[in-house]
């Protein structure tokens, strides 16, 4: 009897060992930019295994570039989509997917694979600002931290080493990486902080690994990305082909003005004329 519910407790508990397991690796190796319920750097997970089948999971999960480069339709239209953002190789074992799988199953809502609701890519959830003040001089220390104006504690390199914003508060920056106008907008606060606490891309974990970002730096970087992707939304781009139509016009204008002038002597006999003339000549 005692043996039986030895074993009982140690099935039970080796089970939720195994649940806890996905759900740590999930955390681990997938959390920083993955959610169950809402976009972040990488796609909403929910359902994705009534969307897709295991071995297409299995597959892109070890090696999305591999897929992608093989030409798999599906793996380059979710890169098309994710803004060219590449999902990094996964050094992670069958037996870790299937867990990870098996977590997303359970916490993904149980609806049929035909009418899987899809999914409207969740808005990040904004901030709320209670002190503008405060708020705005947060903003200007995250760009001064973006563009090395003001160094990092830790002593990690400055953004702009490789990413670009386009703001007129930063010199221009680099190229090596995916420009981040518009990143807010995609992944939120917390998708930022994400990025810069876990490191998900190798570029960065190597800059940062014994470098990190402290967490007033990250909310001061993120507060300018913000507002970076909050002015790219507001501002129309000055329209520069409007501008060379209409003034563009006049000159016209006052040439054709001045040609017509040149030429009003010779236009008093038209050219028909001098064809008339020519042609009664040869007769
Ligand atoms: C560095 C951020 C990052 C990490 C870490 C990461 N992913 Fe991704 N993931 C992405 C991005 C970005 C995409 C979409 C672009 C692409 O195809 O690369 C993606 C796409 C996916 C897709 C395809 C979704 C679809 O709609 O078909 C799956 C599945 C996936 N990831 C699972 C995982 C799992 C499981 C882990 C953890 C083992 C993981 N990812 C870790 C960023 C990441
Ligand atoms: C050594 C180069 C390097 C530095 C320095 C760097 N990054 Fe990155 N970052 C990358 C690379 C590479 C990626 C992966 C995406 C890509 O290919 O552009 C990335 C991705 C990101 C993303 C996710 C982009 C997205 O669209 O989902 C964010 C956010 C980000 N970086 C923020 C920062 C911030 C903030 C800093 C400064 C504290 C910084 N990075 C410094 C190279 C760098």
């Amino acid at each position: 009897m005692i043996h039986k519910i030895v074993i009982g407790i140690l099935v039970v508990s080796l089970t939720s060992a195994i649940a806890q397991d996905g759900a740590t690796l999930f955390k681990n190796n997938c959390g920083m930019c993955h959610k169950l319920g809402a976009r972040l750097v990488g796609p909403d997970l929910i359902n994705i295994t009534q969307k897709r089948s295991k071995e297409w999971l299995n597959k892109f999960i070890k090696s999305p570039q591999s897929l992608i480069k093989s030409g798999d339709k599906d793996a380059v239209a979710i890169l098309n989509e994710f803004n060219q953002i590449l999902m990094p190789d996964q050094n992670i074992t069958d037996t870790q997917i299937n867990d990870i799988l098996k977590y997303i199953e359970e916490n993904s809502p149980q609806t049929s694979a035909t009418n899987a609701p899809t999914q409207e890519p969740q808005k990040p959830e904004e901030p709320i600002i209670s002190d503008k003040k405060a708020y705005a001089s947060l903003v200007e220390k995250g760009a001064k931290l973006f563009d090395g104006r003001i160094r990092f504690q830790n002593g990690g390199p400055t953004c702009v080493a490789c990413h670009n914003v386009n703001s007129y508060a930063i010199t221009g920056g680099g190229s090596l990486a995916k420009d981040l106008t518009d990143v807010y907008t995609r992944i939120g606060d917390e998708g930022i902080k994400g990025v810069l606490s876990g490191l998900p891309f190798p570029a960065m974990k190597n800059s940062f690994e014994n470098h990190p970002v402290t967490e007033e730096e990250a909310a001061a970087v993120s507060a300018f990305l913000r507002q970076v992707s909050k002015d790219s939304r507001e501002t129309n781009p000055f329209d520069y082909a409007s501008l060379l139509v209409w003034g563009g016009l006049p000159g016209i204008l006052i040439l054709l003005g001045i040609y017509s002038f040149i030429w009003y002597n010779r236009k008093k006999k038209t050219v028909n004329h001098s064809i008339y003339s020519r042609q009664i000549k040869s007769y």
